[in-house]
């Protein structure tokens, strides 16, 4: 398969903090990649590289082909990439159809295109019901569905998706896992999930990256990775050896 995004030895830095130490991963077209490791270990801010929200100090970005290591997220959603945030950033005031509207007005100049994108999204996303809801009235689990759907509406290759199932309810997790699936399945996107619960993100992954104090520890298939000492010791934990 294609490479479509090439993280090339990125370093971040906040001060004398090194968020990113040197991390390089590749990502495929049509790839569902888990990227795990315990709080602070420089999940999010490799999202924030990639999607131009900030800059990182040394390495290379390259998505589709072209050098998005000091693109802007615009560009970076234009090329083709969308995220989601770990604290949801949903319009609240604006109504669940006037959030994916936004995201489809990146594609369509004309607002009734963009209305007709979105209520598609709406209904693919289980959310055509609560079309005129307050974004900011919306269970939590809700939000973050239509943090995917607006995602989805700036019609990505990449989507970007951090902790999406953490805070929700066994059930809204196990919704959301089949909501991921289909967007791989049905709309073919590769994907980058961020997620502590393990019984979701191992299932899911095709292949798992590891971080830990910004350096990537591991990476391989889910079964490897759940056997890597490192891993274990930095974030599974010894209880975890063995499982399945
Ligand atoms: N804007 C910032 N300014 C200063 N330090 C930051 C900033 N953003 C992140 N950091 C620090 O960088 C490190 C990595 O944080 P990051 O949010 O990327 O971790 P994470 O893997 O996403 O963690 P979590 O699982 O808790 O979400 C942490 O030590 C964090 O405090
Ligand atoms: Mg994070």
């Amino acid at each position: 398969m294609a490479t479509l995004l090439e993280v090339r030895s990125v370093t971040k830095r906040f001060g004398g903090l090194v968020a990113n130490k040197e991390v390089s991963l590749a990502i495929s077209a049509g790839e569902i990649v888990g990227l795990i490791g315990p709080n602070g270990a420089g999940k999010t801010t490799l999202f924030n590289c990639v999607t131009g929200y900030t800059h990182a100090d040394a390495g290379r970005i390259v998505f589709a082909g072209a050098d998005i290591t000091r693109a802007r997220p615009e560009r970076v959603s234009g090329l083709g990439i969308a995220r989601t945030w770990q604290l949801v950033r949903t319009f609240g005031r604006m109504t669940v159809l006037e959030n994916v509207v936004c995201g489809a007005l990146k594609r369509h100049a004309r607002v009734g295109e963009a209305r007709a994108r979105a209520l598609r999204l709406l209904e693919f996303t289980g959310l055509a019901s609560r079309e005129d809801v307050v974004a900011a009235n919306l269970t939590l689990a809700d939000k973050k569905r239509l943090e995917i759907a607006r995602a989805l509406a700036t019609e990505p290759r990449l989507l970007l998706l951090d902790e999406a199932m953490s805070g929700l309810t066994p059930a809204e997790t196990a919704a959301a896992v089949e909501l991921v699936r289909r967007i791989h399945g049905e709309l073919g996107l590769a994907l980058c999930v961020v997620e502590h619960v393990m019984e979701v993100v191992m299932p899911l992954s095709q292949r798992v990256v590891v971080l830990d104090d910004g350096e990537k520890i591991a990476e391989g298939p889910p079964a490897e990775v759940v056997r890597n000492d490192a891993v274990i010791k930095a974030y599974l934990g010894e209880h975890y050896r063995g499982r399945r």
